[in-house]
């Protein structure tokens, strides 16, 4: 959606900041012997007591309130008995509804003890949004967003994901543009507008470029195993820097 009133922008960073604190107290519960079902009870009752309804279970009958995804797993994780274990990486994404206005979040930690080259990854990836969220200004392309992420993932010695990025969102979980790159695009894609409400998700690996679909017909995994971090703001476009409606 493209703002259009103060009352669309307080609405979104309502639930801006609900989704953003409520990934914040899932992540507080993250620790060994914890499973993914607990973790989305926690997400899910915080969204609750704050009257919002998960998007992904509104949106497509998804089978849980937020994404679990660990190591190899990108995205779209289904929480459930899985154990969380030391040196897990941990991606956790909240995307969620109230009064009509939807916002989506998310972000990847490592549980200790990890190697060195995990929390490489995980703190690229921070970097790799932040630096994405800094390129999106209104009249550049939609490019740039990618580009700025695929450059800091490759300047640190990682690499970035072709097949999943950012989306519009606003008004429903995934508006146009369908496609907010989190990877160097060469066509020239549209360009930014003023007011636009938009993901910024780079996903970046330590090899993969690719994902692959498991059996659960929801979890998407690197095809080949390599390790998988991803950090999400949802933003409004402006002259300037973007608004982030998902820091909390
Ligand atoms: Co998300
Ligand atoms: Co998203």
């Amino acid at each position: 959606m493209t703002v259009e009133s103060d009352n669309d922008l307080q609405g979104l960073k309502e639930i801006g900041r609900i989704v953003a604190l409520a990934l914040r107290d899932m992540q507080r519960h993250v620790r060994p012997g914890v499973t993914t079902r607990e973790l989305d009870a926690v997400g899910g009752e915080f969204l609750r007591r704050h009257g919002a309804r998960s998007a992904p279970r509104i949106t497509y009958q998804y089978p849980a309130d937020t994404c679990i995804s660990l190591n190899d797993e990108a995205a779209h994780g289904i929480p459930g008995d899985r154990i969380i274990r030391p040196g897990d990486v941990v991606n956790i994404d909240v995307s969620a509804e109230r009064e009509g206005y939807f916002a989506d979040t998310g972000a990847s930690m490592v549980v200790p003890p990890a190697t060195p080259l995990k929390h490489k990854l995980v703190a690229c990836a921070r970097a790799a949004r932040d630096k994405a969220v800094a390129a999106a200004t209104a009249g550049e392309r939609l490019n740039v967003v990618g580009a700025a992420a695929e450059a800091e993932a490759r300047r640190r010695g990682f690499t970035t994901l072709r097949d999943l990025g950012g989306h519009g969102i606003g008004r429903g979980l995934h508006e146009p543009p369908r496609d907010v790159p989190g990877c160097l695009v060469r066509q020239p894609l549209p360009r930014l507008t003023e007011g636009l409400v938009l993901t910024v998700e780079p996903f970046v690996t330590t090899r993969a470029r690719r994902v692959v679909a498991e059996l659960d017909g929801w979890t998407l995994k690197t095809e080949d195993g390599s390790l998988s971090a991803q950090f999400e703001h949802t933003i409004v476009v402006t002259r300037g820097q973007p608004i982030v409606l998902t820091a909390a």
